[in-house]
């Protein structure tokens, strides 16, 4: 059985992306506050567009971000919490009520409702990452923040269920058993980035994080302090580069520098005449090179860019949680473009920022500051560990337990018979 910690109480977080792979340590220290003691990465050319395509290749990053992560401290790590970063993911809500008649709400009240709610999960090979209890409601009374203790008839429990299919997972599986780690709790990755770099205002209000990566675009809507949708899209930076490869007969790493250095999505006068080298592949770089116009390559970002916000806007609007994102914040290797917040507001129109990591941590400067969009899965685990997996009080836990597995059979036998 996989242990949340380490030994020495280190938490491990690790973040298996298309481009990369990233491990951060810490020592929790209380509910928002853990020690950073190290952080490594390494390239990933294992995972194309939120899938393992080449198993090995995705074992050796994971051993060497753990080692670079390991040797700030020399320990060894076993154990970790790893964000679900492959295959889709799915959001759904089940909801269940209890009859009370009259009577206080008890701890076994909740826990009887929980365990009810989640077997309407319905039954597939999919995995349920995170059931996270969303609203309580007591007769007429809405959005309890915690039931215990209260009087009434009839106790009500929204629950979000967040799954991923079943063939993804057991590949990262896989991949952890073959780096020699056992992996406690898989997080949605957009949990895990709102966790990083939400205040708790915005996740009261209504507020969706936008995850950008290499290979897909991770979504989560966070509203009453809670996150009530996920979705990733497979969509990421990969096409940018593969479009201005294609465009202008570069190879995928020039066309790479070329947009994290001269892509924007903004226009600007001076881009007609800032002229940008650009070796021809397979010439000798040094001699074959054409000059390309800023403006050009601007104008090559600019509509993915819209296409990509479009999709996002369609999707939730068609699952109804448009209307409550009040705020967007970017995150993810793509949030680094010059002109997505104001592109991606335009498209929206929503206030849309950058997400900061929230400074929880002490010696957080372990991660360098320009690798903060990279690790900022990380961090968001570092903190729903400390939060979530070590402390939260349990009428709010998000209970990951498949419908119908053992668990929850037993857990409902031992309800009905307590
Ligand atoms: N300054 C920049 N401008 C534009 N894009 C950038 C910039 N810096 C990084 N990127 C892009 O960010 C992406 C990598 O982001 P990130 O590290 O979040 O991805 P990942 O986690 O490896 O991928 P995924 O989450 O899709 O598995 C790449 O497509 C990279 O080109
Ligand atoms: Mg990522």
């Amino acid at each position: 059985m996989a242990r949340v910690l380490n030994d020495n109480n280190l938490i491990a977080a690790l973040d298996i992306g298309t481009s990369k792979t990233c491990c951060v340590l810490a020592y929790p220290v209380n509910e928002d506050k853990a020690v950073v003691v190290g952080a490594g990465s390494h390239q990933n050319t294992g995972v194309k567009k939120s899938e393992i395509v080449d198993l090995a290749a995705t074992v050796d990053s994971v051993r060497h971000a753990v080692a670079n992560a390991e040797s700030f401290i020399n320990e060894r790590i076993k154990t970790v919490v790893a964000t679900a970063c492959v295959g889709s993911l799915n959001s759904m809500i089940v909801q269940d009520k209890l009859d009370l008649g009259g009577t206080e709400v008890s701890q076994s009240d909740v826990n009887r409702l929980t365990a009810n709610a989640q077997a309407k999960i319905p039954v597939t090979p999919d995995e349920v990452l995170h059931c996270i209890p969303i609203d309580y409601s007591l007769d007429s009374r809405h959005s309890i923040a915690d039931p215990r203790g209260l009087s009434g008839n009839t106790l009500f429990l929204s629950m979000h269920v967040v799954t991923t299919p079943p063939y993804p997972v057991r590949d990262m599986n896989t991949a952890f058993e073959q780096s020699h780690l056992s992996c406690f709790k898989k997080v949605a990755s957009p949990y895990a980035a709102g966790y990083a770099c939400l205040t708790r205002e915005e996740k009261k209000q209504g507020t969706a994080v936008i995850d950008l990566g290499a290979g897909s675009t991770g979504i989560g809507v966070f509203y009453e302090d809670q996150l009530v949708y996920a979705a990733r899209i497979p969509f990421g930076g990969d096409i940018l580069t593969k479009d201005i490869a294609t465009l202008f007969k570069t190879s995928l790493d020039n066309a790479e520098r070329v947009k994290t250095l001269h892509g924007s999505t903004l226009p600007s006068a001076t881009y007609e005449q800032e002229e940008i080298p650009i070796p021809l592949i397979g010439e000798d770089e040094n001699v074959s090179l054409i000059r390309v116009p800023r403006a050009r390559i601007v104008a090559a970002i600019v509509p993915r860019i819209e296409e990509l916000f479009e999709k996002i806007k369609v999707l939730l609007e068609q699952t109804g949680f448009f209307d409550i994102c009040l705020n967007f914040v970017l995150t993810g290797g793509g949030a680094q473009l010059h002109g997505i917040n104001e592109k991606a507001a335009a498209v929206l129109g929503r206030n849309v920022r950058t997400g900061h990591p929230v400074r929880l941590f002490d010696k957080q400067e372990i991660i360098p500051p320009h690798a903060h969009q990279s690790y900022m899965n990380c961090i968001g685990m570092l903190r729903y560990t400390t939060r979530v997996l070590l402390n939260t009080p349990t009428h709010q836990r998000d209970i990951t337990a498949p419908a119908g597995n053992k668990f929850v059979r037993f857990f409902r036998w031992f309800l009905d018979n307590s």
